[in-house]
């Protein structure tokens, strides 16, 4: 878990402030959920066959003896929003919204895998066009590609529906099951509750023995078959480059169809930005009404770290505009005041407090990238004239107090 303060938090503000520029160019509004949940929630929801449920959820009994576990996804909580307030009934024909804020899930930290991150998510309730399966990819591209990262890859598969989807898992289960000795332990496990894990398994031996696998993106059912090649379609159409990964399977339960994920050269192992999918079930299995959906989570930790590894200039403005400093405590009054004057007048200022040599004020100025450094001794106040020193230029003026404001907001223009 990891502390987030200047100036690193300006990147933060940065990349939420292109997030919200996004979503109101997609029209998608803000849901806050509570970091809290039943445990139950991500049980029915997550899965319980999945890693996050069986080992990286925190929970504990709160005070009233009741399961709760810190949100380890977003996903789950804003369904059961959306179910509890009715949310789309009341924004017929679809509900769309978006998140930013932190997951838990106790994973091995490593470089882009942390105990507590964050993530911005989106979802849209209430329909299975897939018009908005490729809106919603192309959001994910878009907020990334803003932010100035290249060399993505848009990785897209189908993972088939309840219909098609047993079918291939006996499929896969005869197949794998001829090479159990070559499977990891993890991968033998697997193969009874949840064969479609073993595509994604890491380990080099599990990777051989799915290569030449049956792959579920080749036994689709109809629906799901004209559903993935419409996706592909109009991705294709909108100009947004991806890769047909059949591997690609997802580590969350309750995907049907179309799966993705965006990942970046510029990351190590945890090279995944992004990942989402469709979950045409999952709002009627937590007692909502039948309302296809799609999502995706974005892991803002991988996208600051993808920032930094690739040197991009964001040219976020950081200082201040002004340090004022008095000459002695008994200017301070005076200092104070005008301190609030140019705050008033949307000027960014810092008074400097407790008395020092002028020399240690001028490093403090610098510490904090003012732009200018105004100096107030006794006799600036009795000419009503003050010294303002620029400090990237090395200039002086004498400046008359009442016109401060005006001469720094010129002054910030040139
Ligand atoms: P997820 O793939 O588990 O999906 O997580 C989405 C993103 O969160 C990952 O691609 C990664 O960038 C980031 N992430 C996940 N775990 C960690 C971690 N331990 N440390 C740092 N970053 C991490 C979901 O969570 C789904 N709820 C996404 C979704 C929304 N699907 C549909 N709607």
């Amino acid at each position: 878990m990891e502390d987030i303060f200047a100036p690193e938090a300006k990147l933060w503000h940065h990349v939420e402030s292109v997030i919200r520029r996004e979503m109101d160019l997609f029209g998608y509004s803000e849901i806050r959920t509570p970091i809290l949940e039943k445990t139950e929630l991500f049980v029915r929801g997550v899965g319980n066959t999945t890693d996050i449920v069986k080992k990286e959820m925190y929970t504990f009994n709160d005070k009233g003896e009741r399961s709760m576990t810190m949100r380890p996804e977003g996903t789950a909580g804003v369904v059961r929003a959306v179910v509890e307030h009715n949310l789309l009934q009341a924004a017929l024909p679809v509900f769309k919204c978006f998140y930013i804020g932190p997951m838990y899930r106790y994973e091995r930290p490593q470089k882009g895998r942390l105990r507590q991150f964050h993530q911005f998510g989106v979802e849209c309730f209430g329909t299975d066009s897939p018009y908005i399966d490729a809106e919603v990819i192309q959001i994910l591209y878009m907020i990334l590609k803003n932010l100035g990262l290249s060399e993505l890859n848009v990785k897209l598969n189908s993972i088939g529906c309840p219909e098609c989807r047993p079918v291939f898992k006996e499929k896969a289960i005869e197949y794998f099951s001829g090479m159990k000795d070559k499977l990891c332990s993890e991968c033998n496990e697997r193969l009874t509750v949840n064969p479609l894990r073993i595509y994604d398994c890491k380990v080099p031996e599990c990777k051989e023995c799915s290569k030449d696998a049956p792959f579920m993106s080749d036994h689709l059912c109809k629906s799901c078959g004209d559903h993935f090649e419409k996706v592909k379609s109009v991705l294709s159409s909108i100009n947004i480059p991806f890769t047909h990964d059949k591997s690609l399977v997802r580590g969350l339960d309750y995907y049907t169809k179309t799966a993705f994920e965006v990942t970046s050269k510029h990351l190590g192992a945890q090279d995944a930005l992004g990942g989402g999918g469709r979950y045409d079930n999952l709002v009627s299995e937590l007692g909502g009404p039948k309302a296809p959906s799609i999502g995706f989570g974005m892991g803002l930790e991988r996208v600051m770290l993808a920032v930094k590894n690739q040197n991009i200039d964001l040219k976020i403005s950081s200082g201040q505009d002004v340090y004022i400093i008095p000459f002695s405590n008994n200017e301070s009054d005076y200092c104070f005041k005008l301190l609030t004057g140019l705050r008033a007048e949307g000027i960014s200022s810092q008074m400097a407090v407790g008395e020092k040599k002028m020399g240690s004020h001028f490093k403090d100025a610098e510490k904090i990238g003012a732009r200018f450094a105004v100096v107030v001794g006794e006799n600036e106040i009795k000419s009503g004239c003050v010294a303002v020193k620029n400090l990237a230029a090395h200039e002086q003026a004498n400046v008359d107090a009442a016109g401060l404001a005006e001469y720094i907001k010129n002054a910030l223009k040139k």
